[in-house]
């Protein structure tokens, strides 16, 4: 039986940087109680263009600090992540109730109409094994086209959501899936949801974008509640870490979190 103590522990979030914050919105909306742990690894993004290898140690890395901070559940809050370092996470920790997050496909094949889906993701997500089995399971009646997207990770880091110079590199990433007919656009990227009001300035109103935010903030109520963890107080605490500088985290916070607030550096 779960003590208070136990259910008023923080859950752990992490990404390859602020892109997870899309995701700890969902979490914070939908769980208000919650205490929140949150690590930006920004000292090392992007994960997109790195080796599986290189993205497992770092996710044992935040896993263990996030741990060590007493989190009582684990988000990653990155696809990238995900596909390199949950299978390993679950082996190191079967007791712990830890989510991880894949592109939208299972949705997006079901709402397409013409047929043709296509999936922004990062490089890593989109040639990892696990994203082929994804398609395999859920797309095998639609024509689903990836477009990986270099270069924009890096500038919703900087906070750089609307700018021309960003503006003209969604508008080279979306040309080709519109050309192709798409109607149904999965943001397979936490960063992604940040450009949003950009990527809709761009398309018609015809076309759906589909994030799994808010379905990860589900599962992770889901989790707890079947554990008997969710906690019952009002949330104590909201705290970041960066691996980069955290001034720099520190300046994006308010635009992407909502509010401003103290980042501490990871050690
Ligand atoms: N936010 C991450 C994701 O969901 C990856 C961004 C990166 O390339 O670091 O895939």
């Amino acid at each position: 039986m779960p003590s208070n103590a136990s259910r008023g522990a923080p859950i752990g979030v992490f990404d390859s940087g602020v892109g997870g914050l899309s995701v700890l919105r969902e979490i914070r909306a939908l769980l208000p109680n919650e205490s929140l742990l949150y690590v930006a690894d920004s000292g090392h993004v992007p994960y997109g263009e790195k080796s599986p290898e290189f993205i497992r140690e770092r996710c044992r890395v935040l896993a263990e600090f996030l741990l060590a901070h007493g989190a009582k559940a684990l988000v990653l809050a990155c696809n990238t992540a995900t596909v390199a370092g949950v299978a390993e996470l679950r082996e190191l920790y079967p007791q712990l109730p830890l989510v991880g997050m894949e592109p939208a496909v299972k949705p997006a094949a079901a709402a397409t109409q013409s047929g043709v889906v296509g999936v922004l993701a990062t490089t890593g997500t989109l040639k990892s094994a696990k994203f082929a089995a994804l398609l395999d399971r859920f797309a095998s009646d639609v024509r689903v086209i990836t477009q990986p997207c270099p270069g924009l990770v890096e500038r919703i880091e900087a906070g750089e959501l609307d700018g021309a110079a960003t503006r003209e590199l969604l508008q080279g990433f979306v040309a080709p899936l519109l050309a192709q007919g798409c109607d149904t656009l999965i943001l397979g990227c936490t960063h992604y949801p940040f450009i949003k009001p950009l990527l809709r300035s761009l398309l018609p109103d015809s076309i759906s974008l589909i994030d799994t935010g808010a379905a990860v903030a589900r599962q992770v109520q889901r989790l707890l509640a079947e554990r008997d963890l969710l906690a019952a107080g009002p949330a104590q605490v909201t705290q970041f870490w960066s691996s980069a500088e955290p001034q720099a985290m520190q300046q994006v916070l308010p635009l992407l979190w909502g509010t401003a607030a103290k980042v501490s550096a990871l050690p």
